[in-house]
């Protein structure tokens, strides 16, 4: 970073803009492999979030990866890179008051670790889809295992390139036994007990 660029302050604070829309923003952070449901638990939350009143978004790794994140890769420094901007992207978000979801595969702890120490304590959410590899593998939506099994595929998450498994994660979900209303319910009663979402009125 130049020495020459100086923090500038804004009029309107993060907390006047989440005054505003009368929510606590926060980063919801879904970890896994491809394949554990990540998106789709997220998608139904984001629905959930949203028919409730709340100012959501949803950042998700195949999207992201077409536009923002287009120019990275797959190699264990492109993962970090793509990890560091998604976390610097989600803070903007949460400044601007809104309750973040962001889906990626995040495979090394001290990527996660990095984003979570951008954020208040409470503020990160992590939320790990413990999917065992073998039900990931056999839903292969995009047919990326079978390429990844065949070396059509290299550094697959999983398979030729690490996941490291979080250690306290605040929430735990296994799409394997879990169907997605349970998954979705879970994360918000936890919302709920941490007084970070509360019934809207109207
Ligand atoms: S991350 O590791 O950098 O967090 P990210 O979540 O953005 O990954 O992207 C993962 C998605 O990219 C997967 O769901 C899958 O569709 C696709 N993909 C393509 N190549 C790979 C690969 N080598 N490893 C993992 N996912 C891959």
């Amino acid at each position: 970073m130049s020495s020459n660029i100086v923090w500038h302050n804004h009029k309107v604070s993060r907390s006047d803009r989440a005054h505003n829309k009368n929510q606590r923003p926060c980063l919801l952070w879904f970890t896994g492999l491809s394949g554990s449901g990540k998106s789709t638990i997220a998608n139904a939350l984001d629905v959930a979030l949203h028919q409730r009143g709340y100012h959501t978004f949803l950042l998700d790794g195949d999207n992201v990866r077409h536009g923002l994140n287009r120019d990275l890769g797959f190699s264990d420094d492109d993962r970090v890179q793509n990890i560091r901007r998604i976390g610097e992207v989600s803070k903007l978000f949460t400044d601007a008051g809104l309750i973040v979801l962001s889906a990626f595969i995040s495979p090394f702890s001290s990527d996660r670790r990095l984003v979570r120490n951008l954020f208040p304590a409470g503020e990160f959410i992590e939320v790990f889809m413990d999917t065992p590899l073998e039900t990931c593998e056999q839903r292969d939506p995009k047919g990326l295992y079978q390429k990844a099994r065949a070396g059509e595929i290299k550094d697959f998450t999983g398979i030729d390139s690490p996941y490291e498994t979080p250690a306290r994660p605040e929430l735990r979900l296994d799409t394997s036994t879990q169907d997605v209303e349970t998954c979705v319910n879970g994360v918000i009663d936890y919302l709920k007990s941490r007084n970070m979402i509360f019934e809207k009125p109207g």
